[in-house]
């Protein structure tokens, strides 16, 4: 195989896109020590929250909380989600200093996420991409449903295109390509991307697996043969989209960060660390957590810390 990445970025999205799906509510002080034994992992973008709806997702209503009181590393970006004008509002309010802002490529799914169809949603984004471009705050966009939509099934990928380029009109700086129920699987993946070039350079695309049906890494290989360099992935494979009947966690960071590295690929990740950032917040979960490699370490003897914090 023949690549030309040398270095993928990996935007950590465990502490909103896991959490937020979680059935269990994870104590604020927990999110805030995860986040932070995440960025001494050696992430460089970790997704701290969203300023959504709590009544849509209670999970994420100490984001403003969780946000305050994490140590800034200056190194590290701590995007947050905003659905609209007053999750712009409630971010400024945080001194939030990079926004995502989301929306679909079928609208039945963002019908159900956001209550927009695509159109509305792009409606509702405009003045919150002006207003937080005025702020300088820097602005990311996700397509949902890139892959397939729970609700209409296949989605064109004119479609996805479409969408990515209206995210990058209104001012987003990078376009996060998800496959929000994990249906992609590699040739699909790479006509996606192909699409998507011909308009888009790759270092303005994301790609934001999830691993439902254990075709997140292929999809990545497939991504990185396209030359695609940044990824979304959450530590242990955390995650769901609660609007998205059947949709799992997504890529395992350490999964990721293992292949990457036995290809020789930067990630600037220290993985024992990884496990350890994992490892405080998995016993708060009703479940363990999917990721493969962090299965591996904890049947071996690698440390894994406790519900008391002790590392055993
Ligand atoms: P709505 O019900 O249409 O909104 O929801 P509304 O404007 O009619 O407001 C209803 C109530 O919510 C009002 O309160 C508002 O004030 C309040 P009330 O007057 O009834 O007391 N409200 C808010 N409160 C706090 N923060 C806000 C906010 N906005 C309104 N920002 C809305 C529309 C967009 C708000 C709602 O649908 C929502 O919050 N949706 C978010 C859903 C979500 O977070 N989904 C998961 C993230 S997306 C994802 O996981 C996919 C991704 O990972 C990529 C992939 O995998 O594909 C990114
Ligand atoms: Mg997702």
């Amino acid at each position: 195989m023949r690549l030309t990445v040398t270095f993928a970025k990996i935007v950590e999205v465990g502490p909103r896109d896991g959490l937020q799906n979680e059935r269990v509510t994870i104590p604020t002080e927990v999110k805030i020590a995860y986040i932070t034994a995440l960025a001494d992992a050696g992430l460089q973008v970790i997704e701290a929250g969203a300023f959504v709806s709590p009544r849509w997702v209670p999970q994420m209503a100490d984001t403003a909380a969780v946000y305050s009181e994490i140590p800034k590393d200056p190194g590290v970006e701590y995007p947050v989600l905003v659905p609209n004008m007053k999750g712009l509002e409630r971010a400024i309010e945080a001194g939030v200093k990079s926004i995502a802002i989301f929306t679909a490529a079928s609208d039945t799914f963002n019908k159900r996420n956001i209550n927009m169809t695509i159109d509305e949603s792009f409606e509702n984004y405009a003045p919150v991409a002006a207003r937080a471009r005025a702020e300088g705050l820097r602005i990311r966009g996700y397509v949902s449903t890139s892959f397939g939509c729970p609700y209409e099934g296949e989605v064109p990928p004119e479609k996805v295109l479409e969408v990515s380029a209206r995210l990058l009109d209104i001012g987003c700086y990078e376009v996060s390509v998800g496959d929000t129920i994990g249906v992609g699987t590699p040739m699909q993946v790479q006509g996606v991307i192909g699409m998507l070039l011909q308009v888009i350079p790759a270092s303005r695309l994301a790609m934001h697996f999830h691993d439902t049906r254990g075709t997140a890494l292929a999809n990545t290989l497939a991504a990185l043969e396209m030359g695609i360099a940044t990824f979304d992935a959450s530590s242990g494979g955390l995650g769901g989209c609660p609007y998205a009947p059947g949709a799992s966690g997504n890529l395992a960071t350490e999964d990721l960060v293992y292949m990457l590295d036995s290809m020789g690929i930067e990630t600037g990740i220290d993985l024992k660390r990884l496990v350890k950032a994992s490892s405080i917040v998995a016993p708060y979960l009703d479940h363990p957590l999917p990721g493969r490699y962090l299965q591996a370490c904890t049947r071996s003897a690698l440390p894994v810390a406790t519900r008391t914090g002790a590392v055993q």
